[in-house]
């Protein structure tokens, strides 16, 4: 544990006393149409029900042959899920849709042009397309079941179809947020033995083409030098022509997707046979050390549990039009804009670009134009649509019955916003508590049966049990009005099965602080440690404090301090790095680095911005620091630990406490002075 945990947990405490918020109750209208209203859920989904309840979930899908058990705990915690079972997620999430529903959109896809047409594509163009480029994959780049892909791209209808190419031949994709750096996507090549890189040659982003093409050209020769080759990088054209001249194909490793393709048109590949436990993908993401680590989801587990969220807490029917909001290269994209919606025969949109680009209109507009009426995405978009056009929404025709928030705890004066204006005081609002490793929801409501708490998540969802422990393992019953770290007590289908490469780190992490034998093979006795502080009032509902690792939640995304320290540690004459989070008004948190030099280095502005340079570089700009701050001496505890408490309390301009333990307490109003 570091001394960055107290910052979070004074700041757990003052949130306890919040004053609890009123109940908000779903419309009869919308009970009416919900896909679950009967109570009877929780009983069937109890302890004492567990595993079995699960069957519930796995029955939404079409296996090819059913489990032979439910639960296999005889590897714990590394859960296999309906173990023996067969399906295939390509096949789930089209062919079978196709004997009624060919005709249907599955995807609408939205590019930030206004003047480029939206693309409605059709369940049937899908399931060419996937075939097609699935064909190339398999002959082309000589992919086959258990080889590993990264797929590093922006949002397109190319992306979806890419994962899914690749879940039709057992192919374990790595998709990479397009916005992540050369060396940020190189670290996932190496990590995931990847020997093909799949991506795009450019995208508009605020209005401005980006050559995204030559990012990854740079990724593939960072990952050389670590020591994995990309031998084959598959380009999807967008803007032929457009950007080709700024980076040239390579002889031998680049291919044009678009080109290619034309050996393969009608081709049909039969969809593999997957076991239920074999992985689907891997998801990158930050952690407590400087490498973030591959979150690995299984097939059967991770399909059922995301199809099952999408139809109960979602609330998806297959005439309604969904649009998620969030990037697919994060795991709200895949579990909710593709994965989950396409299962149920939904139609998803995709959005290109920026919320609020060219104005504080276009979400609306988006809305309006396509029909939407169930909507998804995260507090930091409601603040920015919020703080841009507040009045903006009441403009535009649209009727949304659902909406979603996700990713980080949300104000309730921010949901009340939401839901007066967004939801026209008619749409119920979940907000889904849960992370990349949980594949799917933790807490929530369940929309037709539970009222909302502006603030809360909400209860465990169906089948999920949470639990509240203090340091020492003892729960912390609900009501008490006290905080501790958010456990949940049995696993779930949607659970990552381990760390890619890396199972020791696996079980230190999510369940070593309150395991008591490592033997076991009980599933009672491995609690999952979620990283979070959260409290749980009289009624179950859980609101979330936030972490109390060293990861920051910056604009709903996860990223690691140390990540960011190590980056300002690639500059020679940086001799310590120390990254604090500060309230950010739309963002939620944001990173603030301190830095001290080696001997002999002075501060200068040309310093700092090699700094913040080498972040942009190593991760990307969605880590760029509020500030970076050059200061003399690090403020140090006499055994020379770097107080990273002291620094978050000057950028918050808190109260810093105590300091005259400190080995250099004089410090620490030196800094105060710099940082004003
Ligand atoms: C962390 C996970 C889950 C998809 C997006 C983020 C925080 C997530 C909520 C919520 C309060 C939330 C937690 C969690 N978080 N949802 N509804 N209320 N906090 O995925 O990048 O893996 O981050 O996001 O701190 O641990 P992620």
């Amino acid at each position: 544990m570091s001394d960055k945990n107290t910052v979070e947990t004074s700041e757990a405490e003052i949130a306890v006393h919040w004053k609890e918020e009123e109940y908000y109750y779903p419309s009869p209208g919308f009970i009416a149409q919900a896909n679950l209203t009967d109570e009877s859920v929780f009983d069937r989904f109890s302890l004492e029900n567990f595993p079995d309840y699960y069957t519930e979930f796995a029955e939404l899908l079409t296996w090819y042959k059913y489990w032979d058990e439910v639960l296999d705990t005889s590897d714990a915690p590394c859960w296999k899920w309906f173990r023996g079972g067969q399906l295939n997620a390509s096949y789930n999430c089209i062919d079978r849709h196709l004997a009624k529903n060919r005709n249907k959109t599955a995807i609408h896809f939205v590019p930030e042009l206004e003047d480029e047409p939206v693309h409605h594509m059709t369940y049937q163009e899908l399931y060419v397309r996937v075939n097609e480029f699935a064909a190339l994959l398999k002959e082309t780049a000589g992919l086959k079941r258990g080889d590993r892909v990264t797929i590093h791209m922006p949002m397109s209808a190319e992306l979806p179809i890419t994962m899914l190419a690749c879940a039709r031949l057992g192919v374990i994709h790595s998709v990479v947020f397009g916005g992540f750096s050369s060396s940020a996507c190189a670290d996932r090549v190496v990590d995931s033995n990847s020997r093909v890189l799949i991506t795009m040659d450019a995208y508009y982003r605020a209005g401005k083409l980006l050559n995204h093409k030559a990012v990854d050209d740079e990724a593939c020769e960072l990952a050389e030098k670590d020591g994995q080759k990309v031998d084959k990088m598959l380009v999807w054209q967008r803007y032929p022509g457009k950007m080709s001249s700024d980076a040239p194909l390579v002889e031998g490793r680049d291919v044009v997707v678009n080109d290619e393709l034309k050996k393969y048109y009608g081709a049909r590949v039969e969809p593999e046979k997957m076991l239920s436990e074999e992985p689907l993908f891997l998801m990158y993401t930050s952690g407590t050390t400087g490498k973030p680590k591959g979150a690995q989801h299984g097939t059967g587990g991770y399909l059922a549990y995301v199809t099952a969220m999408s139809k109960y807490i979602q609330d998806i029917h297959p005439e309604d039009v969904y649009w998620c909001m969030a990037d697919i290269g994060w795991i709200t994209g895949h579990s909710f804009i593709v994965y989950g919606p396409l299962a149920l025969c939904a139609s998803t949109v995709i959005y290109e670009g920026v919320p609020t680009y060219p104005d504080a209109g276009r979400s609306w507009r988006i809305a309006q134009d396509l029909g939407v009426n169930i909507f998804h995405t995260a507090p930091t978009a409601i603040r920015a649509l919020r703080k841009v056009g507040p009045d903006e929404p009441a403009k535009y025709d649209f009727h949304f019955k659902h909406m979603t928030t996700v990713g980080e705890p949300i104000e309730p004066e921010v949901w009340k916003w939401y839901e007066k204006e967004v939801g026209k005081g008619k749409a119920v609002i979940v907000d889904t508590y849960w992370q990349t490793e949980t594949g799917g929801f933790l807490c929530s409501t369940v929309p037709g049966l539970q009222p909302m708490k502006p603030g809360s998540a909400g209860p465990g969802v169906p089948g999920i049990h949470p639990i509240i422990f203090d340091e020492d393992g003892n729960e912390i019953i609900k009501g008490a009005g006290k905080a501790g770290n958010i456990c949940i007590q049995n696993p779930w289908p949607g659970c990552f099965q381990t760390i890619w490469g890396n199972r020791q780190r696996f079980v230190d992490t999510y369940f070593g602080m309150y395991n008591k034998d490592p033997n076991s093979k009980d599933w009672r006795d491995w609690p999952y440690l979620t990283g979070d502080a959260a409290v749980m009032s009289e009624d179950g509902y859980v609101r979330v404090l936030g972490r109390i690792d060293d990861v920051i939640n910056v604009s709903g995304h996860r990223l690691g301090t140390k990540e960011i320290e190590s980056a300002a540690l690639t500059v020679p004459e940086v001799a310590e790095a120390a990254v604090v989070p500060v309230n950010h008004e739309v963002k939620g948190k944001e990173p603030e680095l301190y830095v001290s030099l080696k001997p002999g280095y002075e501060a200068s502005p040309e310093l700092v911005q090699k700094v913040a340079d080498a972040i942009t570089f190593e991760i990307g700009k969605i880590a760029k620091c509020r500030n970076v701050w050059i200061v003399p001496d690090m403020p140090k505890t006499r055994s020379g630990k770097i107080m990273r408490r002291v620094l978050g309390a000057i950028s918050n301009k808190g109260d810093v406490g105590n300091v005259m333990t400190l080995a250099n307490p004089e410090i620490v109003e030196e800094i105060q002075k710099m940082v004003g």
